[in-house]
């Protein structure tokens, strides 16, 4: 019993974060894994993740993870437009539109979001890893999608060119310089541009924000161990974990390194038009660590995911857990806004 008490405080209680404060590529100097060796590790992750046939990555078994995207790509709409929806709105109402993607990674989103373009459109997407960048090009051209991807390290690229739309989806919380990439994205709008993201904005490392860590240390408490099992992070082993994992998820890569900051340099950055609050926990039960132990095929399972999306609703609404994901839109500081 005492134990027990022992290893809530520990766990839950005291406070978890990154060793050390992440702000500039300088600072991985003050932690064990230098910057060049973290873009050797960025890279092999993202090429050993498991993907379908369209380039996104897999999700074997994890029905979850569907329904909370579902979720959280209407609730944080913009007049119900999620991020796919907006940008082929604007796409589809303008005659020609030049758009670029940061961090595009297999850009099965921006292939995704540009089957249905009706208007002329180029896509210029931009990424670290050049095997996905590849991967792309040929899905592309199979396709008759107007994407021109390349290779470039984004905390070290300057653009030439000026757009109409430049967009993000998912890769924004891998960026370190962001000071500098937000001004550089500023600076790459067109006068009447728009910048358009849809970002995880957890605390930097993938920490879990005080509040959020004690509800879930206690909704963990009432879970059953078979939704408990950890599918990641113990490789070659299912292990319960009693509690959910919480690490420093940005140590070895960049993952999340500072995701913690984006909301406030967003809105510093831009004119906000759109900021559309995500999701507080359910990230944390859905994706790939835990979603799969979820049988959804079961009215049991079926009726627990629902509770835990309806507790997650209540929680953003009622302004209790702060958000882990944001879709935001904005525009030039020095203009006024386009929509
Ligand atoms: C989580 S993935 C998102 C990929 C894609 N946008 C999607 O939604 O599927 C993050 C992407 O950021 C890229 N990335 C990380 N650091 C980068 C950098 N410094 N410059 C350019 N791309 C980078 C990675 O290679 C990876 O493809």
């Amino acid at each position: 019993m005492l134990n027990s008490f022992k290893d809530f405080y520990e766990t839950i209680i005291v406070d978890h974060h990154q060793p050390v404060e992440i702000k500039t590529v300088e600072d991985f100097k003050k932690t064990n894994v230098s910057y060049e060796q973290r873009i050797i590790n960025e890279n092999w992750t993202f090429d050993t993740k498991p993907r379908d046939a369209t380039g996104h990555e897999a999700a074997p078994n994890n029905r979850f993870v569907f329904e909370y995207l579902i979720l959280e790509r209407r609730l944080s709409g913009y007049k119900g437009m999620d991020y796919w929806d907006f940008i082929r709105h604007i796409v589809n109402s303008r005659e020609n539109t030049r758009i670029l993607s940061v961090g595009s990674g297999p850009c099965a989103v921006e292939m995704e979001i540009a089957e249905k373009f009706t208007k002329p459109y180029v896509i210029d997407c931009l990424d670290l890893n050049e095997n996905l960048i590849k991967d792309a090009t040929r899905r592309a051209q199979e396709r008759g999608l107007n994407l021109k991807p390349m290779v470039a390290n984004l905390n070290e690229t300057v653009f030439t060119e000026k757009y109409d739309l430049v967009i993000i989806c998912a890769a924004l919380h891998h960026f370190v310089e962001l000071e500098a990439v937000l001004d550089r994205i500023h600076d790459a709008l067109n006068d009447n541009g728009m910048f358009v993201t849809y970002e995880p904005v957890m605390r930097s490392g993938m920490f879990l924000f005080p509040a959020t860590r004690v509800f879930l240390g206690l909704l963990f408490l009432l879970l059953p161990s078979r939704l408990r099992i950890n599918h990641q992070d113990y490789p070659g082993e299912k292990r319960v974990d009693r509690y959910y994992n919480e690490y420093d998820r940005s140590g070895w890569t960049f993952e999340c390194i500072r995701s913690g900051d984006i909301p406030e340099l967003l809105t510093k950055h831009f004119k906000t038009i759109h900021y559309g609050r995500g999701m507080t926990f359910l990230r944390r039960v859905s994706d790939s660590i835990y979603g799969c132990n979820y049988r959804m095929e079961t009215e049991r399972d079926r009726r627990i995911v629902k509770a835990l999306c309806w507790t997650d609703r209540f929680m953003r609404a009622a302004r209790l857990l702060r958000p882990e994901g944001l879709f935001f839109i904005g525009s030039r500081k020095d203009r006024p806004a386009p929509i």
